[in-house]
């Protein structure tokens, strides 16, 4: 495992985070962790040296804390690791901070965070945390010592995170950074700005939640070619993309099983700043060009918008088989999929949603999401 230091503060971080968001599950419920799978992943990335972990107040509906908790109390090796979640604005307003932070404690069973961050700040949340002024309450506890460095997660423009990053002497922040998204969200520019301030970057979504580590085996025998390359696997080049820049602390994946850990060790353990080739380069570009043109819904299957769904639709699995459709051509596969799981009492899925539009406000991509909810729905059921 390659280290990468930590500002100024002596502290090393892995450069593979390990992002407890996409834990394995039992029965497809977010709720029931697999625990044997996940505790083994865990072991894994510990005796290989990954040392940082990140969690948060609603992943895997609440069970991701409660999961890293009894896992690190049962290991006792909680002081070998650094340990991240994070505070969501809106909740801090309807509950409290120190009522949120004290149950998160709790579920984690830790008398201190290594870093406590904003989750997922953006034009709707950094009123909130200015309104309430949120950063005296971070540094309250900073000086009490139950948090050690105080940062934000970020999902909206550059210019925004421009603003935030100006607005406090941050210890960290986190953002949505890979090869498709140079230009979105935070992208190249903030990438850049976060590193002249000094502030560290960690990255999430660095495979834009799974969506960059496959293309169909023609397309891909065409792209290897053009580039005069053997063939590599795809979620190696998307990390190496990421390690190539100096910004970057450590960069998250939400593994979901054994083998996507290992394989993401292993690109962890030999992959440098500056590294990347032209080639690699010119691969990352065709690849790009790739998926912009068929991807149907830009969607990371984060299951935010489940959460605010008063009917829990599964937004996210709809957009996983139409994008499959769309990518793939795999319709023939997908279509009977989608009606077995969805329509097999006959009635229509997308007719079910109520229009409030709820799922808009949370998503971090700022999908259209009610729109290609419909469209995805027909196209699903008239392809079988
Ligand atoms: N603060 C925020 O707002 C926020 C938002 C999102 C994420 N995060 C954090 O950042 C972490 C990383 O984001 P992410 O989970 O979206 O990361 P990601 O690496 O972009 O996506 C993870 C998914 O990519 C696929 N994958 C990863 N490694 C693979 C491999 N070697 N081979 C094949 N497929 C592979 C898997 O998809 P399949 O499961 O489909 O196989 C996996 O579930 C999260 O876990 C979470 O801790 C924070």
């Amino acid at each position: 495992m390659i280290y990468r230091p930590f500002g100024n503060t002596g502290l090393s971080i892995s450069q593979l985070g390990m992002g407890c968001m996409r834990l394995p599950v039992i029965g497809g419920d977010q709720a029931n962790i697999d625990k044997p799978q996940a505790t083994e992943m865990f072991d894994y990335a510990i005796d290989h040296g990954v040392n940082y972990f990140d969690t948060a107040y609603f992943y895997h509906k609440g069970f991701s804390e409660v999961f890293v908790g009894e896992y690190f109390a049962q290991k006792k090796n909680r002081k070998d690791i650094i340990l991240t979640t994070k505070l969501p604005p809106a909740l801090a307003q309807s509950d409290g901070a120190q009522n949120v932070l004290d149950g998160q404690m709790k579920k984690l069973q830790t008398d201190y965070l290594d870093f406590y961050i904003f989750h997922q700040i953006n034009a709707k949340t950094w009123p909130i945390i200015k309104e309430l002024d949120l950063l005296s309450f971070m540094e309250e506890q900073k000086k009490k010592g139950v948090i050690r460095n105080i940062g934000f997660s970020f999902h909206d423009t550059t210019e925004l995170l421009q603003e935030v990053l100006d607005a406090y002497d941050w210890d960290m922040c986190q953002i949505q950074y890979n090869f498709m998204d140079v230009n979105y969200q935070a992208g190249t520019a903030g990438l850049e700005y976060a590193g002249k301030k000094g502030v560290p970057v960690f990255i999430m979504e660095p495979m834009k939640g799974g969506s960059l580590t496959n293309v169909p085996r023609a397309e891909m025998d065409a792209i290897f070619a053009e580039c005069d390359m053997e063939e590599v696997g795809l979620p190696d080049v998307a990390l190496r993309f990421i390690y190539d820049r100096p910004e970057v602390t450590c960069v998250l994946s939400g593994m979901s099983n054994l083998q996507q850990l290992k394989e993401n060790v292993a690109t962890a353990s030999d992959a440098q700043v500056g590294a990347f080739t032209p080639q690699q380069r010119q691969l990352v570009e065709k690849l790009n060009a790739f998926y912009k043109a068929r991807i149907k819904a830009d969607c990371t299957a984060c299951q935010y918008c489940v959460k605010e769904c008063p009917l829990e639709l599964d937004i996210p699995g709809v957009f996983n088989y139409y994008n499959r459709g769309s990518i793939y051509g795999m319709w023939s596969d997908v279509g009977p999929k989608y009606i077995r799981k969805y329509e097999a009492d006959g009635s229509k899925y997308n007719e079910k949603c109520l229009d409030c539009g709820a799922c808009e406000a949370i998503c971090p991509q700022q999908i259209e999401i009610r729109r290609i909810f419909q469209e995805g729905c027909e196209a699903l059921r008239s392809r079988r």
